[in-house]
């Protein structure tokens, strides 16, 4: 399906990004492992075939991320797919939330998605085509203890959003997903009594895993997803349905 595209995956070190890696790699893409923690990236990276490659990248630094666009595309000679994954939460209620709590999550979750987009959509447009998929989370609609994350993921849904309409006349799609409860790190640290409440809450009566979610990215960075741009997309079997 991505036989042979320069796909770059922010967040790729482990947990969701490392599934999607994998994937775009499995559909034939050349992934660039981008992760603050270089050890995990080059490990996923060495696992997606001998051009992919592992690359140290904080998403909240812009200058690293014109860096990090601007290496892969000297490299390759394009950039076809971006999949912006990388993200952290600091909960804590509203009440209760610092400052640094509150601009950590923003500064990865939400500035992250800006400069990698605003990087790689230059790129895009000079060639005329590109895929942009942008994670952001069922959080984004409210949830308790979130403030911070969901702000930041309901700004991911608003830029994604703008830049399907500003990037759509040179052919270069954007959608976020939003999964659901997905089981890596960032859910294991949850508490066994709040986990299993959540589970509950699945129609389809289990966790989700990176690979559900890596499904999802590796069709919308696909040519046959040429006509879906703009579009937010639930990954979390069947939550929104209540
Ligand atoms: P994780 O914590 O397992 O992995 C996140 C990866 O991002 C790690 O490899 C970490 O080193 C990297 N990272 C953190 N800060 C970074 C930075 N500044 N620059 C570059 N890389 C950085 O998390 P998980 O669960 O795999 O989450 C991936 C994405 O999916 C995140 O955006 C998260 O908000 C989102 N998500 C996760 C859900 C879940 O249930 N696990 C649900 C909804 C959304």
């Amino acid at each position: 399906m991505l036989k042979e595209k320069i796909a770059i995956v922010t967040g790729a070190g482990r947990g969701i990004g490392e599934g999607i890696a994998r994937k775009l790699a499995q559909e034939g893409a050349i992934v660039v492992c981008a992760d603050i923690n270089l050890a995990d990236a080059e490990r996923v990276a060495g696992d997606c075939g001998k051009q992919a490659i592992g690359m140290r990248l904080d998403v909240s630094n812009a200058g690293d991320c014109d860096a990090a666009v601007k290496a892969t595309h000297d490299r390759y000679g394009r950039l076809d797919v971006l999949v912006n994954n990388a993200g952290i939460n600091r909960d804590a209620m509203l009440h209760k939330m610092t400052d640094e709590q509150w601009h950590q999550v923003i500064a990865v979750d939400l500035s992250g998605v800006f400069f990698m987009t605003r990087a790689a959509s230059r790129i895009m447009r000079a060639a005329g085509s590109g895929r942009i998929v942008n994670i952001s989370s069922a959080s984004w609609m409210g949830n308790i203890g979130q403030a911070n994350y969901a702000a930041a993921k309901a700004g991911v849904v608003g830029l994604s959003r703008t830049a399907a309409k500003e990037l759509a006349r040179s052919q270069v799609t954007v959608n976020a997903i939003c999964p659901g409860f997905i089981d890596t790190a960032m859910t294991r640290g949850i508490p066994d009594a709040i986990r299993e409440q959540q589970v509950a809450k699945i129609p389809l009566g289990r966790a989700g895993q990176p690979a559900d979610v890596a499904a999802v990215v590796a069709f919308l960075a696909s040519d046959e997803a040429g006509y879906v741009t703009g579009e937010v997309i639930n990954v979390g079997g069947g939550y929104v349905l209540g």
